[in-house]
């Protein structure tokens, strides 16, 4: 089981450095936490897998504002998320340049988490599948990357996907692309181990509940139970 953190715009170095006083998780899970970039340096110099929340396509150039594969993999970084649907919302982000972020970063040697995942217009619509298809057609096949389901209306919404639309929803991801898929969406750790015990529920990519060192710890045992 693969269980992840996703920060967002949360935590400077101090508060990161606070986090990772507090937190201990069990043997037998894989835990990587996403920190904001500021934070990546703190956070490589613990002892947790430590992954970035996005990384540019380009090696260097003038791109204001984004960081390159080379310069994470400098850091220490061992992975990136790439694809999640607030950088599609609210960047700009589509199929074409989540299809050049992974290659670059599987290039530079990091690993990759990509996320797919419909709107609640889209699933109420019926257009789930075919939103799907076409988001997991743009990600490569690597050993290095893992994709994470991320149904928007679920993401810091309180609302998690029941245990059998995640289950649906991963079997299709699965027979499209072999590789592990992670749920992600309002996990807490009290609904993780339903959503982890579905068969094609290799892992977690948690948002809200991967601040709090407790809750995050309590989710990464529900992944071993
Ligand atoms: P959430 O976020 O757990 O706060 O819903 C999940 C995510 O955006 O990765």
């Amino acid at each position: 089981m693969l269980i992840a953190g996703n920060w967002k715009m949360f935590k400077g170095p101090a508060e990161t450095l606070e986090f990772f006083d507090r937190f201990e998780a069990p043997d037998g899970v894989e835990v990587v936490i996403c920190p904001p970039f500021v934070s990546l340096e703190a956070a490589v110099g613990e002892e947790w897998t430590i992954y970035a929340q996005n990384v540019h396509w380009a090696s260097e150039g003038a791109f204001t504002g984004e960081i390159s594969a080379g310069m994470l993999v400098e850091l220490g970084v061992q992975g990136a998320i790439v694809g999640h649907s607030e950088r599609r919302h609210w960047f700009g982000e589509t199929d074409e340049t989540v299809n050049l972020r992974c290659h670059a970063a599987l290039e530079a040697g990091l690993s990759v988490i990509a996320c797919v995942g419909e709107t609640e217009t889209e699933r109420e619509a019926g257009a789930t599948d075919a939103v799907l298809r076409l988001q997991v057609a743009a990600i490569p096949q690597h050993e290095n990357l893992v994709i994470a389901y991320e149904p928007v209306w679920a993401i810091g919404t309180g609302k998690t996907a029941t245990p059998e639309i995640a289950e649906e929803a991963h079997a299709l991801i699965k027979s499209l692309h072999p590789t592990r898929v992670l749920y992600g969406g309002s996990v807490k750790p009290d609904n993780a181990a339903e959503l982890l015990a579905q068969r094609n529920v290799d892992g977690a990519l948690v948002g809200g509940a991967s601040l709090d060192p407790e809750s995050f710890a309590a989710i990464c045992r529900a992944a071993v139970a």
